[in-house]
């Protein structure tokens, strides 16, 4: 198996790799990079900015009903698929965090009063190439999870 390592945008060391448990076969978070129609959908975080949806695992819920029920409630976006990719460790100061990474395509978005602790969706045609020095974007794009996870979806042909 392959583990990548590297540091995120606050020093702290992240390993990932593309298997389903590699880290822990019980992983509290989960990170959803999500497709819809030709574009992506994201989430306007109100604290970090622009993300893919995600959050963490609650009690009596696997990790895959996690990726749909944050993908929901982050942007209103109906999985209509769903693929778990890898997983990624970040040793954080406080504590250690696993996280779940899957691929999602997206059916609908629906309209809500309310998407937590986010803004709602935003759909972009493409990501931008620089999106570390963006201020718009959340810190959890800006390390190498995000490049890594696709050029792994051109890879597995996930991205048609
Ligand atoms: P909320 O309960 O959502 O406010 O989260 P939190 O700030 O308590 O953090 P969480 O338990 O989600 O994560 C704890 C720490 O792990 C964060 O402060 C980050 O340093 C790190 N972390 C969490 N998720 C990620 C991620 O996707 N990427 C990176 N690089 N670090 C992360």
């Amino acid at each position: 198996m392959n583990i990548f390592t590297f540091f995120d945008y606050y020093h702290n060391k992240v390993e990932l790799a593309f298997s389903s448990t590699p880290f822990s076969s019980r992983p509290r978070h989960v990170w959803v990079v999500c497709r819809y129609q030709s574009g992506w959908l994201l989430t306007q975080h109100s604290r970090r900015g622009l993300e893919f949806p995600g959050g963490k695992v609650e009690e009596g819920e696997t990790a895959e009903d996690a990726a749909i029920r944050e993908v929901w409630e982050e942007t209103g976006g109906k999985v209509a698929r769903l693929n778990h990719i890898g997983q990624y460790r970040v040793h954080g100061k406080a504590e250690t965090v696993v996280k779940n990474i899957y691929f999602a395509q997206i059916k609908d978005i629906v309209k809500k009063q309310d998407y937590m602790e986010t803004h709602g969706p935003v759909v972009l045609q493409s990501l931008p190439h620089n999106i570390k020095q963006d201020t718009s974007y959340s810190f959890i794009m800006k390390d190498e999870i995000l490049p890594r996870t696709l050029t792994h979806l051109e890879k597995k042909k996930l991205l048609a």
